[in-house]
């Protein structure tokens, strides 16, 4: 039943921390070079590191947009290594008043990189702190209450500010703007993740070929949190069931107990589809109606889900609502009707696809 089922557990979810901090902070790359994947954003933050360090300038602000789990807070990390700089995280919801972001700013030494996680999430006083402390490095803040009140001008170190969210349309303008870098990030492929798995497998001594290496990254919905944390899970089954190395069998048998199927789907992913065709006959429906259908919060559908769905052409975003595509139909075993395919093709016409 759906009531049973354990959302925030989900082994395949990207925010599910299984993992303990420590295993995820020692298999973070901690250098550009390091680094697996997303080849744009990494040659255009090189090239801007190079040239902030010619200048002997501090980095432009950089924004950081995408779905969870796929390196912001690393490479946050990574652009305060390269600049040679210290490194401070906070996250969106943690900034309550425009104190705490004030006492964060003045603390700050020059050059700093200041990692907002969640940015979009900042209440909207406080997000106004941040535009003069971006843009002139300096905050306007007023002491005392009333007719004695008296507004004071502070000039705080400059420093980078990374933002970071899975929302990028969320963000205000004015806050969108000032930032001189969007960077965003995209789903990794198979042969990233699974050079990502070599990685970390090297890293915590766990023995693995390249197909068993594979096998966990096709299955991994294009997240390296999830590769690694695949990675550690597949390892317990190698060492009990099998002589502890990864190979492509005890790849396959080890996510066959987890019931991740071949694409990296699991009972929710087949679950949302399911109840997509049985109870709305394919779509469109509604993202708010299918949340409470499934139980699950639209914002989480919307982040955490859908982005992989759509990534393997299982479910389109259309005006009127959320489709399933005749190949969600055929990985799941149901005939597609021809209502179905009337349907899709209405889709692909309204949506120009
Ligand atoms: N671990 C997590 N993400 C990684 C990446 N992009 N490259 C290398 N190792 C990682």
């Amino acid at each position: 039943m759906l009531e049973d089922f354990d959302f925030e557990n989900r082994v395949v979810s990207p925010e599910f921390s299984g993992m303990d901090d420590d295993t995820e902070i020692t298999l973070r790359p901690k250098t550009l070079d390091e680094y697996i994947g997303q080849s744009k954003a990494k040659e255009n933050l090189n090239i801007y590191i190079k040239a902030a360090k010619m200048r002997n300038e501090s980095l432009d602000h950089v924004l950081l947009y995408g779905p969870p789990g796929l390196g912001k807070t690393t490479l946050s990390g990574i652009i305060a290594k390269e600049m040679g700089v210290n490194f401070r995280v906070t996250s969106g919801p943690a900034i309550e008043k425009q104190g705490d972001l004030v006492a964060i700013l003045t603390n700050l030494n020059e050059g700093d990189v200041l990692f907002i996680d969640e940015i979009h999430r900042l209440p909207r006083n406080v997000e106004e702190i941040l535009y003069p402390a971006m843009e002139d490095f300096s905050l306007d803040i007023i002491i005392g209450k009333g007719p004695s009140a008296r507004s004071i001008r502070l000039d705080v170190p400059h420093f980078t500010l990374v933002g970071a969210t899975t929302r990028s349309g969320q963000l205000s303008a004015p806050l969108r703007d000032r930032f001189g870098v969007l960077l965003r990030l995209d789903l990794y492929t198979p042969e990233e993740l699974a050079e990502i798995i070599k990685r970390s497998a090297r890293i915590l001594e766990i023995p693995i070929d390249d197909e068993g290496a594979l096998e966990i990254a096709s299955r991994s919905r294009g997240t390296p949190r999830i590769a690694n944390r695949l990675l550690k899970r597949v390892r317990d089954i190698a060492q009990i069931q099998f002589d502890g190395a990864i190979t492509e069998e005890v790849s396959r048998t080890a996510l066959a107990r987890f019931e991740i199927d071949e694409l990296g789907l699991d009972d929710f992913d087949r679950r949302m589809l399911t109840t997509i065709i049985n109870v709305y006959g394919g779509g469109p429906v509604g993202l708010d109606t299918l949340a409470a259908a499934i139980g699950e919060e639209s914002i989480t559908l919307e982040d955490v889900y859908e982005p992989y769905l759509m990534q393997i052409g299982f479910l389109t975003r259309t005006p009127r609502g959320r489709c399933a595509t005749s190949l969600a139909y055929a990985h799941l075993g149901i005939p597609f009707s021809e209502n179905a395919a009337s349907k899709e093709k209405d889709t692909r016409i309204q949506c120009d696809l």
